[in-house]
């Protein structure tokens, strides 16, 4: 090859990996993710008591691969996506870190997911699964992975890092759901006022931990409309939503919209992105349409009524048009209403994002 060619090779490669660099940017050094199903890449796969996982068919019929990873979805979830849109591996489960190494050596810098399928702000939640990381678990998961931040960058490296990560919460639907879906006699006997008060001031307490742990720019994600999933609409005869579900839903988003600001003047250099998944997944039910979709009620994955009187098992029947439906199984959105979601936490208006959306949080 004479060197003419090889120096054309060479700039051609420079050319084309920078340009691979920039459609690839990172915007944050690190994603951080706490949360329940709805974010869960696999942790409870790792917990051999918890009645919630979906590391069996037909959860993954979308996956690269065709693969059940222990998303509660067709495809690619809301952590997917979010890591995506930072320009970020997806945040590997926590619990599958540390079965494979150990703590001494595992790498934590680009971020982990400490999310979990029946986790709730409250540690009593996952009593209907038996056995979850709860929100305080999590943050506690998160301290060691903090020490071992600080070993591998120093202090002040570590204190750097953590000031430009992402740390995106998406926790409070099975606390509402578990209120909710039980009957009156089993019912928590806080009143539904107290019960959400009290969601979010122990939710404050864990941003607190995380905050004296280095967490400054937070994405919080507010309660969708739990009232409308097929799980609750089931319990209707005329298949509307649990309006008491989404009622007490939004009671607590306010609760979480004040304990935030509560926080900003509270805690010196912290920043957070707040996003009204309420409103976002009201429209895409009641203006389908205008999204691509077909089916609100009913979900894709299940058995019975709605398909929601058993969640997705391989027993279970699913749809072959899955991009038409809200719902993947009786609780948990398909792929490509989390990607429309997490479009919006990322880039949208003020309609849906307060003080400002997750693109303006990583660049502040
Ligand atoms: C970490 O250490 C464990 C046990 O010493 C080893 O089995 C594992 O392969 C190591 N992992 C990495 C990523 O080096
Ligand atoms: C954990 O990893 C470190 C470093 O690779 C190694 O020295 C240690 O023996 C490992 N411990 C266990 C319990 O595997
Ligand atoms: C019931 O609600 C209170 C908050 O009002 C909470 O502290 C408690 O943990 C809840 N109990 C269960 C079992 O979830
Ligand atoms: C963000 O939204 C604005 C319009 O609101 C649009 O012009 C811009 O291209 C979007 N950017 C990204 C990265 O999606």
């Amino acid at each position: 090859m004479d060197h003419g060619l090889g120096l054309l090779l060479s700039c051609f490669f420079i050319v084309f990996s920078s340009l691979f660099i920039f459609s690839e940017a990172q915007l944050a050094p690190a994603l951080f993710m706490f949360g329940d199903s709805l974010v869960d890449v696999g942790n409870n796969n790792h917990l051999k008591l918890s009645l919630a996982k979906a590391d069996f068919p037909h959860n993954g019929v979308d996956f690269p691969g065709k693969k059940p990873t222990g998303r509660f979805c067709n495809g690619k979830n809301a952590a997917d996506f979010l890591a995506e849109k930072l320009g970020l591996p997806s945040a590997p489960p926590y619990l599958s870190l540390i079965s494979k190494s150990n703590l001494s050596n595992a790498s934590f810098v680009a971020g982990v997911s400490f999310a979990s399928g029946g986790a709730g702000i409250f540690d009593g939640t996952d009593a209907l699964y038996k056995q979850s990381l709860p929100l305080k678990k999590q943050v506690a998961y998160y301290a060691t992975v903090y020490e071992r931040l600080v070993q591998q960058l120093g202090s002040a490296g570590a204190q750097e890092h953590l000031s430009k990560s992402v740390f995106a919460v998406v926790i409070g639907s099975n606390d509402i759901l578990g209120y909710y879906g039980s009957d009156s006699s089993t019912r928590n006997k806080t009143a539904p006022q107290q019960f959400v008060d009290s969601m979010a001031a122990t939710l404050k307490e864990q941003l607190k931990g995380m905050y004296n742990l280095g967490a400054r720019k937070f994405a919080m994600v507010g309660v969708g409309a739990v009232g409308c999933c097929p799980s609750q609409r089931n319990k209707k005869s005329t298949e509307e939503c649990s309006e008491e579900a989404n009622y007490w839903s939004v009671k607590y988003n306010e609760r979480l919209k004040s304990l935030l600001q509560e926080l900003i003047s509270e805690l010196k250099g912290m920043s957070y992105s707040y996003f009204d998944t309420y409103s976002v997944m009201l429209n895409l039910i009641q203006k389908p349409a205008a999204y691509g979709f077909k089916e609100v009620k009913a979900a894709c994955c299940g058995l019975g009524n709605l398909n929601a009187d058993f969640p997705c098992l391989p027993i279970s029947t699913y749809c072959s048009n899955r991009k038409d439906h809200v719902f993947w199984d009786l609780y948990h959105p398909t792929e490509a209403a989390a990607s429309i979601v997490v479009q919006n936490i990322f880039n949208g208006t003020q309609e849906y994002t307060f003080p400002m959306n997750l693109r303006q949080l990583v660049a502040a």
